[in-house]
């Protein structure tokens, strides 16, 4: 059994990042936690076979965008997708919101969350990037999240 598999729901969010040219690239990632109150830090899991990767080693920054339920669709193409090949923003059919403190953008949805990349490293086939929080934007407080299992399986579980 996978990991993903026995440890779930997990929220989702979309990570987006920037490469050294200014190109903006977003990924869905549910491997997600918060690590400490104050100051905000925050925990993600990221493969180094994603294009987002390279991103995150040449600009340090990201923003962490959490999906409402109505926002499958997004993670589909974030998640499914890459940054290699397409403009993701473009495909979705999202404008990418600038942010205050970082370079990589937004994505309009109930919480985003900007970023200062302050550890990542090596575990297991993935990399752990833990992010201080430098801004917040919390657009609603009160949402339905969307959860994911495993690949295309994203639990329906009233919160
Ligand atoms: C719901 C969902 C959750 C995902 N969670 C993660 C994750 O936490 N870490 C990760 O490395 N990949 C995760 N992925 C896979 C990446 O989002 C996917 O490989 C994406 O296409 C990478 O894009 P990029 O190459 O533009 O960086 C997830 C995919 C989906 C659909």
């Amino acid at each position: 059994m996978r990991i993903s598999e026995e440890i779930w729901p997990r929220p989702v969010a979309i990570l987006t990042t920037v490469s050294k040219e200014g190109r903006p690239n977003g990924m869905t990632v549910s491997f997600l936690m918060p690590i400490s109150f104050e100051p905000k830090y925050v925990a993600v899991s990221v493969s180094p076979r994603r294009y987002s990767f390279q991103n995150l080693n040449e600009v340090k920054e990201f923003g962490l965008n959490v999906l409402e339920k109505s926002q499958k669709k997004l993670a589909e193409v974030f998640g499914t997708l890459s940054g290699r090949d397409e403009d993701k923003f473009e495909v979705a059919g999202v404008k990418p919101i600038k942010s205050e403190a970082i370079r990589p953008p937004l994505i309009e949805c109930p919480i985003s969350l900007e970023c200062e990349v302050v550890f990542m490293e090596e575990f297991g086939d993935h990399y752990v990037v833990i992010g201080k929080v430098l801004r917040e934007h919390v657009r609603k407080k009160e949402f339905e999240p969307l959860l994911h299992k495993s690949g295309d399986f994203f639990p329906e579980i009233k919160v």
